[in-house]
């Protein structure tokens, strides 16, 4: 349905534009029940997943940079996802780089993208989280904060604190973005000494906020492109500074084996090409730790085979970006169902 009617007509156009589009085309199939032509979500006990405290009804979330602001996540969540992760949001709103800026590499079934975290801000998105008329009817919602492209890294913690502060009541749990190949030197913060104060931090703040609560998980989200050496840094900082976990990974540098004709546009690379490299960081993480901590795997998730594999390697919780926009709704339910049968198997 969706790869035959519907991803053709889409993939003629922009792909910003279109982007924009199927959150129109979204929120009015999902007024009148129509998510449902995709494929009824699959719910069942055995999909349901405890992980760093959380209670997620099914393993298969969507990853950040989807819904940055917050916008469409409970539409989005009756596709069938077990968890939404909102951002990445910077404390002021901020426009991004200049188009285009996101490019399919249809060949390839892949995406370049450059956004460089266009976003309204954090105040708006917890605006929109706050007065959510679906509150009722909770979907499990992940935070991704970052800093704002004018913000030095000295005073990027400030950046991951304010954001930290703003969406501490209405996320269920944040990530650390500081993998973004599109924010000028952004990535140098997953080096050790910086990523440690920073993540000491953000731990600091928690429990302050925790006092008579619950704290709130914390993850990093790292680069595919780290070298071995530096993933057993990673391993050390999660273990010292007892953050709750990692997403491996975002997009690439890498433009390893491409064939389409725009791939040396400027850019993080993201679908097919990363599925096996992000595979390899989750396993490498995940042995090299002796699996002391959960992993939230992504990158290249275009069918069931390739959720499975991530779930094997290490991952207790899967995201899927690029494999949405490939292989649409269904995807979700495809993924589900695979899960399901080889638990039961
Ligand atoms: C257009 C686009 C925008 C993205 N924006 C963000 C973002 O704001 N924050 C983030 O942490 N990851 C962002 N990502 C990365 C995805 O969350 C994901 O880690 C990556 O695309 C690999 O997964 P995939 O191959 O399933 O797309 C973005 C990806 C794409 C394609």
């Amino acid at each position: 349905m969706y790869k035959k009617l519907i991803r053709p007509f889409l993939f003629l156009m922009d792909p910003e534009k279109v982007h924009h589009l199927s959150f129109k085309l979204i929120r009015f199939t999902n007024k009148f029940g129509g998510t449902r032509i995709f494929g009824k979500p699959i719910t069942d006990k055995k999909l349901e997943r405890t992980v760093f405290g959380i209670k997620f009804p099914n393993p298969v979330g969507l990853a950040a940079g989807f819904d940055k602001d917050a916008k469409l996540y409970h539409e989005l969540s009756n596709f069938g996802f077990g968890f939404i992760e909102i951002g990445t949001v910077t404390p002021r709103p901020q426009p991004g780089n200049e188009k285009p800026r996101l490019f399919r590499l249809k060949e390839d079934e892949a995406v370049i993208n450059r956004m460089g975290f266009n976003n309204g801000g954090v105040q708006e998105a917890v605006n929109r989280l706050k007065n959510n008329k679906h509150s009722q009817t909770p979907v499990i919602i992940g935070g991704n904060i970052g800093k704002n492209k004018d913000t030095p890294n000295e005073k990027a913690s400030e950046d991951y604190l304010t954001c930290f502060d703003a969406l501490y009541d209405y996320v269920d749990y944040f990530v650390v973005n500081v993998s973004s190949p599109n924010t000028p030197n952004l990535r140098a913060l997953q080096e050790k000494e910086p990523l440690m104060k920073l993540l000491n931090l953000l731990q600091k703040r928690n429990d302050a906020h925790a006092t008579n609560k619950q704290r709130k998980p914390i993850l990093l989200k790292i680069a595919p492109d780290l070298t071995n050496s530096q993933l057993l840094d990673i391993i050390e900082i999660v273990q010292e500074t007892k953050i709750d976990g990692v997403i491996a990974t975002n997009t690439t540098i890498s433009r390893e084996g491409l064939k389409s004709a725009n791939k040396n546009e400027t850019g993080g690379l993201s679908g097919k090409p990363l599925t096996k490299r992000a595979t390899e960081v989750i396993r490498f993480l995940a042995e090299k730790s002796n699996k002391s901590f959960p992993i939230i795997g992504v990158g290249g998730i275009h069918n069931a085979a390739d959720a499975l594999e991530k779930l094997k390697a290490g991952a207790d919780l899967i995201q899927l970006y690029t494999g949405f926009i490939y292989e649409g709704p269904q995807l979700i339910r495809s993924i589900n169902k695979e899960i399901l049968k080889n638990e039961n198997s």
